[in-house]
C-alpha cells in the first residue's frame, strides 16, 4: 500500500513540470509535483519566450499571460544583436533579431495574438507554479525522485523526503519525468537516446552592474564579445546577456570540455566581467557562478508504458535559438489534454501514443538546430581571421585587416557581413518556433496534400489549416466591438468546431457528439450577422475550406481535421474522425 496516491505524479517543477501541473489542474486532473530543491529556479537561464509559448500561457488564462508581460523585458528591447570586441570596444557588426527587423515584426504580428518577450526563468517558473498550485496541484519541495516501478494499472514511485531523510512511496496512474537534462526518470524508464552529452563546456557568471551607458543606443539581450587572446574559451568569444535591463547580467564563457570544469573564483569572475565589458574599473557584484555542459542529445521515444518524459529530460541542447524552456512548455501543452481525456475515460490509451509521434520529431529538430547554430558562428570567426592563428597579436592583425583599402579587405568585409547576417537562423528563426506540423493518430488527413513551404521554413512561419498544423491566428470581431483571435475561440481543454454560413449541420453534429463522447466541443460560426465576423476577410483567406466547411481544432490549437464543405451526413463524418482521434 503506497503512502500517497494521486492520478499523476510529476517529477520536476521546471518549465516542463510546472506547465504540465498547471494545465492538468486547469483541466481538473488530480496531480502532484515534486522538486528535490526547496524552491524553483535560482538562476535565470531561459529568457527568450516565443509567441507559441505565450499562446500556451494565454490559454491558461489572460491573467497568466498578462503577468508574464508585466515581468518580461518587451520585444523592442531585445533585438539589436551586437558583435563587438567588448562593450566599450569596437563594434564589428550588428543584426536585428527576435522580430526587431520591421519585416520580421510584421510576420510576428500577423502570426499570433501573443508577443515574444524576454522573461527570465526565475520569473517564468513561479508564474506557472502559482497557476498550478492555486488550481489544485499538490506540491512537495525538498522531495527527490529515487526510482519507480510500473505495472498494467499504474506506477509506484519511491521518493526521498530530504528534510527527514525518509523514503516514501507514491502510487499514481501515470508518471511524468520533467526532471531536466540529467533525467533519472528517463534513465530508469529505459528511454533510448541519440547523440552525445558534454560536447562543450560553459560557465555562467551572474552579476549586477549598471551598464546602461554601453547599451542604451543598441538595446539587446545578447552582446557577443570577440577578444583575441582571451585565455579561456578557445578563440575567446564570450556572451554578455541581459537579465534585467540594464543592471543585471549573465556572462556565458566557455571552458575546455576535455578538462575538468574550472573552479570559478570571485576574482576570476570579476576579471572576465571587466574584460568583456571593457572597463577595468568596473565594480560588478557577482551574484553566482556555475558551470554547465553543451549537449547534443534527444530521445528517440519520449515515453515507456505509463511513464512520459518531456522537456530537457528528452531534448538536451545548447541555449542557441532560445528553444529549451519554450519547447518544454510546448511539450506539456501537447501532452496534458491527452492525459486528461484518457484519465476521464473520454479517450483510449492510444491517444497517448500520439505524444511520442508528435513531439519526438520536434525534439530531434530543435536539438539539431541549436547545435547547428553554434557551428554557424564558425564563418564569423573565419571571416575575421580568428581561425588562422592562436597568437593574439596575429589575430588582432587579421581583424584589423578588414579596414584596409584593398580588394582582399573588401572581400573580408563582405564575408563578415554575410556571416553575421547568416545568424538569422539562430536569432530570428520564426519558422522553427511556429511551423510545427504533427503527423499522428491524433490527426485525421483530409486527402489534400501538405502545402509546400513557399519560403524557408526555418525562418518564416506559414499558416495553414492542413490537419496537424497549428490553427492560423486571425482577428475576428463581434457586434459589440470586441476582438478575439481564432486561438482564443479554441483551446482551454476542449475541441472546437469552426464553420461558416451553411455549416449549421456541423454545429448540430458537434452538439450531439459532445454528448455521445462525453467531451466538450465548442462551436463557432463565423460570418456576417454571426457572433464572430470576419470583417477584414483574413479568415476567409486563411481557412482553406469553403463557408460551409468545418475545421476541428484540438485543445492544443492544432487542427485535428477539416472538411472543405458540408457533407450529406456531418454527424457520421465527425463521429468517424473523433473515434479515430480519441481511440474509441
Ligand atoms: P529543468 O532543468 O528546468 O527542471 C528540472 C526540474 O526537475 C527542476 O525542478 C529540478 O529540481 C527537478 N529535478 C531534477 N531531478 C530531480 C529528482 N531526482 N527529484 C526531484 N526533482 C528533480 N531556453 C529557452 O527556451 N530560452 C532561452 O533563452 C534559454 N536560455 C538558456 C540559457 C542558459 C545559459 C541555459 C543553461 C539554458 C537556457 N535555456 C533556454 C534552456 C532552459 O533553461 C531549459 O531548456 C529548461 O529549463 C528545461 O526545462 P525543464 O523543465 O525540462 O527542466
Amino acid at each position: 500500500m503506497a503512502d500517497i496516491t494521486t492520478d499523476v505524479l510529476i517529477i520536476g517543477t521546471g518549465p516542463a513540470g510546472s506547465a504540465t501541473a498547471a494545465l492538468l489542474s486547469t483541466y481538473g486532473v488530480e496531480n502532484m509535483v515534486i522538486n528535490r530543491f526547496r524552491w524553483l529556479a535560482n538562476t535565470p537561464r531561459a529568457h527568450i519566450t516565443n509567441q507559441r509559448t505565450m499562446e500556451v500561457l494565454r490559454d491558461l488564462g489572460r491573467d497568466v499571460e498578462d503577468e508574464a508581460y508585466m515581468f518580461a523585458a518587451e520585444q523592442d528591447l531585445m533585438g539589436e544583436n551586437v558583435f563587438c570586441t567588448s562593450l566599450t570596444g569596437e563594434e564589428i557588426g550588428r543584426m536585428k533579431s527576435w522580430g526587431k527587423h520591421p519585416l520580421s515584426r510584421a510576420e510576428h504580428q500577423l502570426s499570433s495574438p501573443s508577443l515574444m518577450n524576454d522573461l527570465p526563468q526565475t520569473f517564468m517558473e513561479p508564474l506557472l507554479f502559482k497557476a498550478a498550485c492555486s488550481r489544485g496541484t499538490q506540491a512537495r519541495m525538498s522531495t527527490e525522485y529515487v526510482s519507480h516501478a510500473q505495472d498494467a494499472d499504474g506506477v509506484t514511485t519511491t521518493c526521498l523526503d530530504r528534510l527527514t531523510g525518509k523514503e516514501f512511496s507514491v502510487r499514481s496512474k501515470f508518471l511524468v519525468g520533467a526532471d531536466g537534462g540529467n533525467s533519472r526518470v528517463a534513465e530508469q524508464a529505459g528511454l533510448s537516446f541519440e547523440g552525445k552529452m558534454g560536447v562543450g563546456g560553459s560557465m555562467n557568471i551572474l552579476f549586477e552592474a549598471d551598464l546602461s551607458r554601453h547599451v542604451a543606443h543598441r538595446p539587446s539581450v545578447l552582446y557577443w564579445v570577440l577578444q583575441p587572446g582571451a585565455d579561456v574559451g578557445g578563440i575567446g568569444m564570450g556572451l554578455v546577456r541581459m537579465v534585467r535591463p540594464w543592471h543585471e547580467w549573465l556572462i556565458v564563457w566557455g571552458y575546455d570540455i576535455n578538462r575538468p570544469a574550472p573552479d570559478v573564483t570571485e576574482d576570476f569572475a570579476v576579471k572576465v566581467v571587466r574584460d568583456l565589458v571593457g572597463d577595468q574599473e568596473l565594480q560588478p557584484k557577482i551574484k553566482s557562478v556555475s558551470t554547465w555542459t553543451v549537449n547534443n542529445m534527444y530521445a528517440v521515444a519520449m515515453s515507456k508504458g505509463r511513464v512520459f518524459c518531456m522537456g530537457d529530460a528528452t531534448h538536451r541542447h545548447p541555449p542557441s535559438n532560445g528553444l529549451g524552456s519554450n519547447t518544454s512548455i510546448q511539450d506539456a501543452f501537447n501532452f496534458a489534454w491527452k492525459l486528461s481525456m484518457v484519465l476521464k475515460g473520454q479517450a483510449g490509451m492510444g491517444l497517448l501514443d500520439s505524444y511520442n509521434a508528435e513531439r519526438a520529431p520536434i525534439a530531434k529538430q530543435i536539438v539539431t538546430r541549436a547545435n547547428k547554430s553554434i557551428e554557424e558562428f564558425g564563418p564569423i570567426f573565419k571571416a575575421l581571421g580568428l581561425l588562422d592563428s592562436v597568437d593574439p597579436v596575429k589575430m588582432q592583425e587579421n581583424m584589423d585587416a578588414r579596414c584596409k583599402d584593398t580588394p582582399e579587405a573588401e572581400r573580408q568585409r563582405k564575408a563578415i557581413r554575410e556571416a553575421i547576417a547568416y545568424k538569422v537562423y539562430e536569432f530570428d528563426a520564426h519558422g522553427v518556433e511556429m511551423n510545427q506540423r504533427y503527423r499522428s493518430s491524433a490527426v485525421v488527413a483530409d486527402g489534400r496534400p501538405e502545402p509546400a513551404f513557399a519560403k524557408d521554413p526555418e525562418l518564416h512561419y506559414q499558416p495553414t489549416t492542413w490537419p496537424g498544423a497549428r490553427l492560423p491566428h486571425i482577428w475576428l470581431f463581434n457586434h459589440g466591438g470586441e476582438k478575439v483571435s481564432t486561438l482564443d475561440l479554441t483551446g482551454h481543454g476542449a475541441f472546437t468546431v469552426l464553420t461558416g454560413i451553411g455549416g449549421d449541420g456541423w454545429l448540430a453534429a458537434a452538439k450531439a457528439l459532445a454528448k455521445e463522447f462525453n467531451i466538450r466541443i465548442a462551436t463557432h460560426m463565423i460570418g456576417p450577422r454571426q457572433q464572430w465576423q470576419d470583417l477584414v476577410g483574413d479568415w476567409a483567406n486563411a481557412r482553406e475550406v469553403r463557408d460551409s466547411g468545418a475545421i476541428l481544432v484540438r485543445p492544443d490549437h492544432h487542427v485535428a481535421w477539416r472538411a472543405d464543405s458540408m457533407v450529406s451526413n456531418p454527424e457520421a463524418e465527425l463521429r468517424r474522425v473523433l473515434k479515430s482521434i480519441l481511440d474509441k
